[in-house]
Formats: structure tokens, sequence, C-alpha cells
């Protein structure tokens, strides 16, 4: 977790794009050093001396000529081929209904499950040991999807989905990024894809699938503050009033390791700041400054936390 290296692949769709470009380096690096060796012979064996006449000028050595056109178009031929077997392999054509419908916003990720009806947000589980069919989508700008070891980049583009294949040969947490700028936080457009066993993704997808708990107390106070402001206009959260689709799902807010799409570990202390002025820990977010005092911000956090 927190690195995105395409050398470690984790998907048969990335170990085959690593093996091309393996066998790419090994064929680049014996052309490079064949030319550069025969050109540093030819310097050395072939210097100008002192005295010796200018050798002799020839041109148009038919077979020569031939050779040379030849050797490099069957190597192009051949990486070609590598490359097309590799993209047809890494990056089928779709088939049936997607799994997940992936749509970039400024500056964050919603992931919508259309089969089961769950809708997340920068956290995306998925099952191990098959392919996931993702559709991509954008709320607004271009941005890109990129987990760099599980599956090749994708453009997210407005009005024009696009599809990609998305799977993991084990458990585990795997760092995404957009990698296309796409505003001021566009740096701040990370997000998890946690791959987990079928029947762990099973339960978490019914764990997603509940209503928000009913609040009691300091955090009833909360939701009632919640739904009195403007929150509504963006947010939904299930079983409640709210049902804007702006910003983030926060029915399972507290499911989630991180929020502000990674800019935060999700802590009491991190949402107290975030609920505070949320423009000075992520600049340009869409979220207002709503000025809230120290007594709201408890109401909110004890309401949120019980959003598991
Ligand atoms: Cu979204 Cu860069």
């Amino acid at each position: 977790m927190d690195t995105l290296t395409s050398l470690n692949p984790q998907s048969p769709q990335t170990h085959a794009i690593l093996n091309l470009w393996g066998i790419s380096v090994v064929i680049l690096g014996i052309i490079f050093l064949i030319v550069t060796g025969i050109i540093a012979y030819s310097l050395m064996r072939y210097r100008w001396r002192e005295g010796e006449p200018d050798p002799e000028q020839v041109s148009g050595n038919k077979r020569v000529e031939m050779i040379w056109t030849a050797i490099p178009l069957l190597i192009v031929i051949f990486l070609f081929v590598l490359t097309a077997r590799t993209m047809s392999f890494s990056d089928p054509a779709p088939a049936g209904e997607p799994d997940l419908i992936v749509i970039g916003h400024q500056w964050w990720w919603e992931a919508r499950y259309p089969k089961s009806g769950v809708i997340a947000a920068n956290e995306i589980h998925i099952p191990t040991g098959r392919a996931i069919s993702v559709v991509l989508d954008s709320a607004d700008v271009l941005h890109e999807f990129w987990v760099a070891e599980l599956t090749r980049k994708m453009t997210t583009v407005p009005g024009h989905p696009n599809h990609i294949w998305l799977q993991a040969e084990r458990p585990g947490v795997f760092l995404g990024v957009c990698s296309e700028f796409c505003g001021t936080q566009h740096a701040w457009m990370r997000f998890e894809v946690v791959a987990q066993d079928p029947q762990e993704f099973a339960a978490w997808e019914q764990s997603q699938l509940a209503a928000a708990a009913t609040p009691t107390g300091e955090a009833a106070k909360g939701l009632a503050l919640f739904e009195k402001m403007s929150c509504v206009n963006c947010h939904a959260i299930k079983g409640s009033p709210a049902q804007a689709r702006v910003g983030p799902d926060l029915t399972h807010f507290a499911s989630r390791k991180q929020f502000g799409s990674g800019i935060m570990d999700n802590t009491e202390v991190n949402l107290r700041s975030w609920l505070r002025d949320p423009q000075n820990v992520k600049p340009g977010v869409k979220m207002p400054n709503f000025k809230l005092d120290d007594e709201q911000v408890s109401q909110f956090v004890a309401y949120f936390e019980t959003l598991k």
C-alpha cells in the first residue's frame, strides 16, 4: 500500500503488461548494445590518422540496404504481434452488464455496484479471483483511473463511458490515483481498491446495503443539524431525507479508513479539523466552510461515528 508501481503486478492483466515491457526492454537493449558497439568500434578502428588518404567512397549496396531494412521491419512486426496479443489478453471487449460503475468527480471517486445497489466512495471493494467489469464515467471533467498493480490506466470522459477489467489475484489493499490533471486537488484524488475473498466481499456488500443507524443523544443532534443545514443538498444518507449525489454518500462513512479522497485517515481528530474548515485541509474542495462552532462539530462527529 501507498506505493504506486507498475513493477509489482498483482493481476493477470498487469503480469501480461509487465512481461511485454520486459521482452521489449531486452530486445531494445540488445539493439542499443549492437548499435553503440559498432559505432564505438568504428570510431576507434577507423579514426583519421596523420598522412592517411580519404577512404574509398561507396554508396548503393543493394544487398546491405535490403538487410538493414528487413531486420528492423521484422523486429517491429514481432513487437507489434506481442503488443496486440497483450492488448487482447489484458483488455478484452466488455461482456454483459458491468459489475461496477466508477464515476470521477472533482476530487473524489464514486463507486456504484449496479447488481446490488451499493454506492461507495473512494474505497472500492472487489472480490478476488475473477475479472470485474468496470464502466468508467465522469461527473465533470477528464479524470484518469489508475490502479498500477491491478490494471492499465483509463480516462473517464463525461458523457462517454469507458470500460476496463479490474482483477486481483490475492486479497489486499491497492493504491489508486487520478493520473490526469483535473484541477487544484488532482493530487488528492486517491482511492483504495480493497480486494477480498468472495465471502468477505459479499459480507461487505451486505453491510453497505443496510440503512444508516438511528442515532441517539449527541448523535441525534448531529443528524438534526445535518438535515437542517445545507448538507442534504450534496450528500446522501440512506434512511434519511438526504439523497443528493453531488458529494460522497455518507451512509457508511465510518466504515471507511480515509476521507477526502485519501487526504486524511478517518479519525475523530481529523474529522474535527475537516468539519471546522474543509478549505483549510483541502483547498478548493467543493465543500464550503460552514463556520461550525465546537458544539456543532462535536454533534456532527458523534453522528458520523455511528455511520458504520
Ligand atoms: Cu481527477 Cu486528476
